[in-house]
């Protein structure tokens, strides 16, 4: 099989139906009971061989202005670069590729930004370099990436156990709209889970378990009974940080959500809806508010990390 010159990966944007949080294990991350649903926001990736010896270099763009591309680093850092470098290294292939990012997914939003270019790049890097690990293979590495990886690759509905990793798939019935409210500064997910445990130090934090309500209500694509289901335990430890999204949400419900929560670790408001109506009439509102810097529509559920773009 010849080799491609490029691959475009396209990863949806997340929120958390359920994040439950319980105590902090002892290596620092939270035992979590979370039901990710992918929603239809989009990041495309495209991998590219670059020249022999000049690493992974990392190009971001955005897709919709406003998107806060900016507080994308380029560097090392990026979430991109350990994910191809951890897969090359485990190949021994030399891991001398250009990674360009369009981000449709708002940045530091609580949306798995990070985590769908960290799912997309692996993905795009797998064709590119014949390794046929797929989705199923390629779960390790994601896994070590970062906790959200994993469901990136797989999207639709999942339980998200241990730190989030582990996936277990959830079926569902129904399409659903939903209005997220975005800010135009992020939030750290480390900050958020630190206010989580200030919040909760001295009490006792219960161990997670998979809400039967939420369940029922994804067996039933009731919009209604969902609306009702969402819980995110982050939430008030997001609204210490950011207090103006107490007003966001209550907004929303003033303005008929059917539900409304700060999405993982926020600062994204995430606001469900019965229909496209009910959405334009949510977006209009939210958009005068001045709680927030850009407001945007989605449907879900969203499917997983897919090739969209490749010569061969
Ligand atoms: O796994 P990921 O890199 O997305 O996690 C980012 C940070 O969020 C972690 O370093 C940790 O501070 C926090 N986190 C946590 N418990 C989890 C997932 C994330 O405390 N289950």
């Amino acid at each position: 099989m010849s080799t491609p010159s490029s691959v475009t990966v396209r990863a949806p944007g997340k929120v958390n139906l359920q994040l439950s949080v319980g105590g902090a294990r002892e290596d620092g991350f939270h035992e979590l009971v979370s039901v990710f649903h992918a929603v239809e926001l989009y990041d495309d990736v495209t991998v590219t061989p670059g020249e022999p010896g000049a690493g992974v270099t990392v190009e971001v763009s955005g897709a919709v202005t406003g998107s806060g591309v900016g507080q994308v680093p380029t560097d090392k850092s990026n979430i991109v670069v350990k994910a191809i470098t951890l897969l090359a290294a485990e190949y021994a292939i030399e891991a001398d590729v250009h990674v360009s990012i369009s981000k449709g997914i708002p940045v530091a939003g609580g949306m798995a930004g990070g985590s769908a270019d960290a799912a997309a790049a692996l993905l795009a890097a797998d064709h590119l370099w014949d390794l046929g690990l797929g989705r199923e293979g390629l779960c390790r590495f994601a896994a070590m990436v970062g906790s959200d990886v994993p469901f990136i690759l797989f999207g639709a509905t999942a339980l998200g156990t241990g730190r989030g990793e582990v996936i277990t798939p959830v079926l569902t019935r129904g399409k659903y709209s939903w209005v997220f409210a975005m800010s135009d500064r992020g939030l750290s997910t480390p900050a958020v889970y630190g206010a989580f445990d200030r919040l909760n130090a001295g009490r006792p934090v219960p161990h997670p378990e998979a809400s039967p309500t939420l369940m029922k209500a994804l067996r039933s694509g009731s919009s209604v009974d969902l609306g009702l289901a969402l819980r995110n335990d982050l939430q008030p430890a997001a609204i210490s940080l950011r207090p103006n999204l107490e007003r966001l949400l209550e907004l929303g419900r003033e303005c008929g959500a059917l539900g409304s929560m700060v999405s993982g670790s926020g600062p994204t408001c995430a606001f469900l809806v019965e229909d496209e109506d009910s959405a334009l009439d949510l977006v209009a509102a939210l958009s005068g508010s001045g709680e927030c810097s850009r407001v945007v529509r989605a449907s879900s559920p969203a499917p997983g990390a897919r090739i969209i773009g490749s010569p061969e």
